[in-house]
C-alpha cells in the first residue's frame, strides 16, 4: 500500500518555539489515524501545515504522490485536502443549508446546478445527522450540533483526506457514539486524521495513533500498543481521562 500523505521533517517554528519538530508520518489510503497529546503538543499547528493555513519552517509534505509543501491552501482543498478546525467556523447567520451548500458548491465545475447543489449539501447533512435542521440559522444550533455541521461542511467538499481537530468537543454521550458510527462511514471512502483528546473515540476508532509531544512523534501504533507505552502513559494518558471528558 503506497501512503496517500507524508510528512519529512516537518517543522513550524514561532519565534524560538519549536511547535512541530521534524515530524514523519505516513498515512495509508483508507486508514483512520487518531493524533493524540497534551495541549500545546502541536497537533492542530501540524494539520494547519498540512492543509495549508500556514507554511512550514521546514520539512515537505506529499500527498498522493505530489509535493505540495508550497501549494496555497485552496488548491489542497481541491486536491481533495479538508479540514474541519478547533475553533468553530461556521457562518453564524447563515442557515444550516446554505453553510454546507457553499462547500458543495466548490466541488461543482459549474457551480450552478441547484439540484446538484441541493442533493451535495443535504447529503451531507443527512451524514451528519442535521438534515431535519437544514433551515434553522446556524448559529442558533448548540455548539457540539456546530461542531457537526463543520463535519459535514468537510464532508461537502468530497474529499480524499478529511482533517478533525477535537470534533467531539461539546457533544453529548449519546452524540458521541453517533459520531463514532458517522466516522467509520465516511472511512469507507476516504481517509481521516483525527485529533482527539477522548480517548474512548480513539481507541474504538483509530487503526494507528501517532502520539505528538513537544511538537515531535513520541510513538506510534495500534491503540493497544499505544495503551501500553509507558512513556505515552507518562507523557499524556495517565491524565486524558480526566482531559478527555
Ligand atoms: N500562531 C501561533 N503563534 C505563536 N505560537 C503559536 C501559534 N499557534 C500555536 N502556537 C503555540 O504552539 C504550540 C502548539 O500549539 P498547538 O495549538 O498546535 O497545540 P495542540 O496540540 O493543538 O494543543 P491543544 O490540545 O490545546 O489544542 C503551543 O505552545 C502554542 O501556544
Ligand atoms: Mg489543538
Amino acid at each position: 500500500m503506497t501512503a496517500l500523505l507524508t510528512t519529512k521533517g516537518l517543522s513550524r517554528h514561532f519565534g524560538g518555539l519549536r511547535a512541530v519538530d521534524g515530524v514523519d508520518l505516513a498515512l495509508d489510503a483508507g486508514e483512520i489515524r487518531a493524533v493524540i497529546g497534551p495541549n500545546g503538543a502541536g497537533k492542530t499547528t501540524f494539520v494547519s501545515l498540512i492543509c495549508g493555513r500556514y507554511p512550514p519552517s521546514s520539512g515537505r509534505i506529499v500527498f498522493d504522490g505530489e509535493d505540495i509543501t508550497d501549494m496555497p491552501a485552496h488548491l489542497r482543498v481541491r486536491r481533495g485536502i479538508a479540514y474541519t478546525f478547533q475553533i468553530t467556523s461556521v457562518f453564524a447567520k447563515l442557515s444550516v443549508y446554505d453553510n454546507v451548500a457553499l462547500p458543495v458548491q466548490r466541488t461543482l465545475t459549474d457551480g450552478r446546478s441547484r439540484g446538484a447543489v441541493h442533493h451535495g449539501a443535504m447529503d451531507a447533512l443527512q451524514r451528519v445527522g442535521l438534515a431535519s435542521r437544514a433551515h434553522e440559522q446556524a448559529g442558533a444550533l448548540a455548539y457540539g450540533h456546530q461542531r457537526l455541521l463543520e463535519v459535514a461542511m468537510g464532508l461537502a467538499l468530497k474529499p480524499r483526506l478529511l482533517i478533525l481537530d477535537e470534533p467531539t468537543q461539546g457533544l453529548s454521550d449519546g452524540e458521541i457514539e453517533n459520531f463514532i458510527a458517522l466516522v467509520r462511514e465516511i472511512a469507507s471512502d476516504a481517509t481521516v486524521l483525527l485529533i482527539e483528546h477522548n480517548m474512548q473515540v480513539v481507541m474504538e476508532l483509530a487503526h494507528r495513533i501517532t502520539v505528538l509531544n513537544a511538537g515531535k512523534v513520541l510513538a506510534e501504533g495500534t491503540p493497544a500498543e499505544i495503551r501500553a507505552d509507558a512513556a505515552v502513559q507518562a507523557a499524556y494518558l495517565g491524565t486524558a481521562t480526566e482531559a478527555g471528558t
